[in-house]
């Protein structure tokens, strides 16, 4: 039984905090801190956070440069934010995300372990892409507490952001977390939890038809990417976009629709994404994927 049930979801969210301090969880961290928050980043090891704080710096520095962002606007960042290796001190916020890998095991030890340090009131979320938010609500004791809280990458750019309703979510939660999306200056949109939720859903065959294209040599992963751009008006091709995301992620997201549609053939994941995952190309972030990056000019 619930002992949350008839606490009712705060409100006024002050105080976020964030677990996990890679793409993801410093740009969520960032963005909540420039608009005020106080924001608590935790994650595993103080190197992991140190490049946390890197990745805001750079993208702070950038969003200046393009006049976006004043030196108030980055003072506030500083002040805002702070990161910490406990756990317990980023579990005392109104609001927490969670941002770690896309690994439902992982994810379902941290919501454990959370609901354990989480006073009442505290609403706990996860920015899983494609994870089921009610499978990993049914680990913890508090399920009602637990929703989902998507965002897109880069996060200070992207403006949508999906709420995912559980199973067991109580929906004064979805609309706190609407008022919360709204306040960090995001569009959200709710929607109920399936596989890969709505974008990463109709995006699948997006990378699926890429590779299998690029598996069977029809052409260059660079020209797929232009044919797109430039025909299809995206603003990223397929290729740009896994090496942007990661290659690790997306793979794990395409698996993890795969696996939850019992093996569907549409979404079945690709010899390709394996390959370079096991041989550590994982895009940007290791400067090498599809294309090769220079981390310097990054
Ligand atoms: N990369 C994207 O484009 C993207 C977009 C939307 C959503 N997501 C989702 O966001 C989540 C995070 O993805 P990411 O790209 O930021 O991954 P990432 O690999 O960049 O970062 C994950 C972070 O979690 C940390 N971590 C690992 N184990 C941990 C633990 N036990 N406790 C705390 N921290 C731990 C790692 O040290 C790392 O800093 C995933 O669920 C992913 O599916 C990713």
């Amino acid at each position: 039984m619930s002992k949350k049930t008839d606490t009712p979801p705060v409100e006024t969210i002050k105080r976020v905090g964030i677990v996990g301090a890679g793409t993801m969880g410093a740009g969520i961290g960032q963005i909540s801190a420039l608009k005020g928050f106080q924001v608590v980043l935790f994650d595993i090891k103080e190197d992991f956070l140190k490049r946390g704080r890197t990745q805001i710096e750079t993208s702070l520095a950038k969003g200046k440069a393009r006049g976006k962002l004043t030196d108030d606007d980055l003072q506030r960042v500083n002040e805002n934010l702070i990161t910490t290796l406990k756990l317990k001190e980023t579990a005392q916020c109104d609001l927490v995300i969670e941002a770690v890998p896309e690994n439902m095991a992982l994810k379902k030890e941290i919501f454990q372990e959370l609901d354990a340090l989480a006073p009442d009131g505290t609403i706990l979320s996860s920015n899983t892409s494609s994870l089921s938010v009610t499978e990993i609500a049914g680990a913890t004791k508090n399920p009602d507490r637990i929703a989902g809280l998507h965002f897109f990458n880069p996060v200070p750019l992207m403006k949508l952001v999906e709420i995912i309703r559980g199973e067991r979510t109580d929906p004064r939660i979805i609309e706190t977390l609407k008022v919360f999306a709204q306040a960090v200056g995001k569009t959200p949109v709710i929607a109920k939890d399936t596989p890969g939720f709505i974008v990463n859903r109709v995006a699948r065959p997006f990378y699926g038809e890429a590779l299998r294209l690029l598996g069977e040599q029809a052409t260059s992963h660079e020209t797929i990417d232009e044919v797109l751009k430039e025909a299809g008006g995206f603003k990223m091709g397929p290729f740009e976009l896994m090496d942007l995301i990661g290659l690790d992620v997306n793979f794990a997201v395409t698996q993890s629709v795969y696996e939850a549609y019992f093996h569907e053939p549409r979404y079945k994941p690709h010899i390709i994404q394996r390959r370079m995952v096991d041989a550590g190309l994982l895009g940007r972030k290791t400067n090498q994927g599809f294309y090769t990056y220079d981390s310097k000019k990054a």
